[in-house]
């Protein structure tokens, strides 16, 4: 089997971390969360306790020692030798990440981290700005969205099944706020690549749309 590049890239709730994990696992490809990089600077600045602002948030990456490992087709966040793959998961920490991401200096250290993990190859990594600025030459680059409407859905039986009460509509609200604030950005806005293959998941099953991007893996 030949070692891929692949990056996914697509708006909040598409899906992206369910089937990247999954066609990982077909593949014997290591999978890297992006997101959870993010999450992980934005969980640490509000352990801080203090008002979110950006001078907080670039204290605290200028320290921060963020580290993933996926082992058994699980990714394992950790900060500075915390676990904390659970905790980067509420909606609080959801609250505050696309500002958190919005900071060059966070966007610089996390991308070089990133780059570093792809450097051999046989990697399936998922995020915003893949395809258009962490791994420009990937060999496969797909962009997977689905409605909004679905996409609120399937966070919400998420969070429902963690024990988090949220109204859908609310739901559904934040995740269109994230969206704007990730695409209006200024340093590697969310887009969909021009060589990118656009799949709309919309309707499909979860196996479906795994078995579409191994087929676009061969
Ligand atoms: O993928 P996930 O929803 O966990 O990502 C959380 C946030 O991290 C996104 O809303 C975005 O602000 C940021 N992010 C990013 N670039 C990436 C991956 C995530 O800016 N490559």
């Amino acid at each position: 089997l030949k070692n891929l590049v692949v990056a996914i890239d697509g708006p909040a709730g598409a899906g992206k971390s369910t089937v990247a994990q999954l066609a990982a696992k077909q593949l014997g490809y290591t999978y890297i969360d992006t997101g959870a990089m993010y999450r992980a600077v934005a969980w640490k600045t509000l352990q801080q306790g203090q008002e979110v602002t950006d001078e907080l948030i670039l204290e605290v990456v200028k320290n921060i020692d963020v580290n993933l490992q996926y082992a058994d087709g699980k990714t394992k966040v950790t900060v500075d030798g915390t676990d904390v793959s659970a905790a980067i998961r509420t909606p609080e920490v959801s609250g505050i990440v696309s500002q958190v991401a919005a900071l060059g200096p966070v966007r610089v250290k996390m991308v070089d981290l990133q780059r570093k993990m792809a450097e051999r190859g046989g990697v399936l990594m998922d995020g915003r700005d893949i395809a258009t600025n962490v791994l420009p030459n990937a060999d496969v680059k797909i962009f997977l969205t689905a409605s909004i409407e679905e996409r609120a859905q399937r966070r919400w039986k998420e969070l429902q099944q963690k024990g988090y009460d949220m109204t859908l509509e609310k739901l559904q609200q934040d995740i269109a706020a994230r969206d704007k604030a990730d695409s209006e950005r200024e340093i590697s806005p969310l887009v969909q690549a021009e060589d990118a293959t656009l799949l709309d998941t919309t309707g499909l099953s979860i196996d479906e749309v795994v078995a579409r991007i191994l087929s676009m893996c061969q």
